[in-house]
């Protein structure tokens, strides 16, 4: 069969693309090559030819075939070799992936979630006081604050420890010295190796992060363990917990019966703290953004906050009703999705292997994307999410625009398969969404509850921070308290 060549700009010899993406913001380069070359294209980077797909029609066929699984490559790639048994890193078929998922999936259901509502509004509680205390007349970063919120949440959950980020200017150094470390490690994953070897300072400063980190969450466990030994003869109040630490410490995977060794339980602690905390700050991030500059949705969802709550404390139960306010994180997912891409290849499936089929042949075959485009084993097919949220087909010629009521929870029933996926795909879909979604809501609904927000530059162009996930750059608000009404 004919196969037809991938649309994608031409590349220079040994460097590929490089050229035709900016390093410090990739997705941005991506999606404007979207606009150009269409919702298939190639580039050539790091010596392989990469394919991008940006319409729900390609994405849903990577999504549903079952040939094709997540691709652990680029950046993910790079933090494989320091969390090689971390859930967002490890590879599907690894063991270690399987034992915590099972483990773990039980405490990420919507009823768990909801036990860990006081501890996530202790948190919201603390970035209400800060903002109070400032009045109405200090510009307040948004992203910053949001970065210590949703930090704290999952440090507390995930952790069992407090970094109290809003009594401290400084980020915790745990967070510092893996910020650094993943800024390494995108370094890595667009040269190549041998140039890294010589990087003897970088490389020296890596290490030294690596070993800080894996150390600090040895202590957490070890004082975990402490505490809990002390209260043996007591109402073991720590090991009854319902939150992702006492699970990662005490549940048994339900398929092996086996307890998650402690490499693995600190390569999660470390995972949950980077992937629970940078995308859950950006979604409410961009979500203040979307509403200061959308005062008709502002307004409606003030008043449903004000008619479902009034002026009294947030209850678990006003979260059901709050369906508006959970229309705007999806528009806002919609729009700016937190997570930017995620990475699938075809894959030779493990039920091949085991029938004898000769796994060389399976690798050196192509698949037709589309029918008509060819992708081998093992080349990466990455989803730009932003530019599949913003299809047109799908979402109409308003595709840019923010309007929530889009996003309820009929019309989301009826939109095109895989044609929303923020929180990526099948078995590596993100297991967080449920916290991320009740932390989000939470947040917001105190926030709109107890203040109103206006932009300190009403001319404010939205932009976004060069790094892995998107976040607003340079958003600055006011934070007027509200009046107390009955
Ligand atoms: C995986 C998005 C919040 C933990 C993922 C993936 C996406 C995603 C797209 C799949 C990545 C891939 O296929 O390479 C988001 C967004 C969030 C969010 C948009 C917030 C708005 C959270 C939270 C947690 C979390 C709060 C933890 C409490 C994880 C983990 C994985 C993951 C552990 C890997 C799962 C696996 O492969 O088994 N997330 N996430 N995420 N996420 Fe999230």
């Amino acid at each position: 069969m004919e196969h037809e060549p991938i649309p994608g700009p031409a590349g220079w010899p040994l460097i590929g693309n490089l050229r035709d993406i900016d390093l410090n913001n990739t997705v941005q380069s991506f999606m404007a090559l979207a606009d150009e070359f269409g919702p298939i294209y190639k580039l050539r980077l790091g010596g392989t030819d990469r394919l991008f797909l940006s319409n729900h029609v390609f994405v849903d066929e990577v999504c549903t075939r079952k040939e094709y699984g997540k691709h652990i490559m680029g950046a993910v790639g790079a933090l494989a070799q320091v969390l090689p048994d971390g859930l967002f890193s490890a590879q599907t078929a690894q063991k270690t992936w399987g034992q915590a998922r099972r483990t773990l999936n039980p405490v990420f259901t919507p009823g768990t979630i909801r036990s860990m509502f006081p501890e996530m509004l202790d948190v919201t509680s603390q970035l209400v006081l800060k903002w109070a205390r400032h009045g109405p007349k200090t510009p307040i970063d948004v992203s910053a604050d949001m970065t210590r919120l949703t930090l704290d949440t999952i440090a507390l959950t995930a952790m069992d420890t407090r970094f109290n980020s809003f009594y401290h200017d400084e980020v915790h150094p745990f967070v510092r010295s893996f910020g650094d470390m993943f800024s390494e490690m995108q370094r890595r994953s667009n040269r190549p190796a041998w140039y890294t070897a010589l990087q003897w300072t970088a490389n020296r400063k890596f290490e030294e992060n690596n070993t800080f980190i894996r150390d600090f969450c040895a202590d957490v466990l070890a004082y975990r363990r402490e505490r809990e030994s002390e209260e043996e003869n007591g109402e073991q109040l720590l090991s009854n917990r319902k939150d992702v630490f006492t699970a990662m410490l005490h549940r048994r995977d339900p398929v092996t019966d086996e307890q998650l060794d402690d490499s693995v339980i600190i390569d999660n602690m470390i995972t949950f703290l980077f992937a629970g905390h940078d995308t859950t700050s950006g979604l409410l991030s961009f979500l203040l953004f979307h509403l200061v500059r959308n005062r008709n949705a502002y307004k409606k969802l003030q008043d449903e906050i004000d008619s479902v709550i009034g002026t009294g404390a947030l209850t678990v139960d006003h979260l059901d009703k709050l369906s508006y306010l959970k229309a705007c994180l999806y528009e806002t997912l919609r729009l700016d999705p937190p997570a930017q891409a995620f990475a699938v290849t075809p894959q030779v499936q493990r039920d091949d292997k085991e029938e004898g089929k000769d796994v060389k042949m399976d690798l050196e075959s192509v698949l037709l994307l589309g029918g008509r485009y060819s992708i081998s084993y093992g080349q990466s097919a990455i989803v730009i999410i932003p530019s599949l949220h913003r299809d047109k087909s799908v979402f109409g010629e308003d595709a840019n625009a923010f309007r929530p009521e889009r996003m309820t929870k009929e019309k989301m029933d009826k939109l095109p398969r895989n044609s929303f996926k923020p929180f990526g795909n099948g078995v590596r879909t993100c297991i967080g969404s449920n916290f991320a979604l009740q932390e989000a809501m939470v947040t917001a609904a105190v926030l709109f509850q107890k203040f109103d927000f206006d932009l300190v530059d009403p001319d404010y162009q939205l932009q976004y921070q060069p790094s892995l996930n998107r976040k607003p750059n340079g958003l600055f608000v006011y934070a007027r308290l509200r009046p107390k009404v009955d």
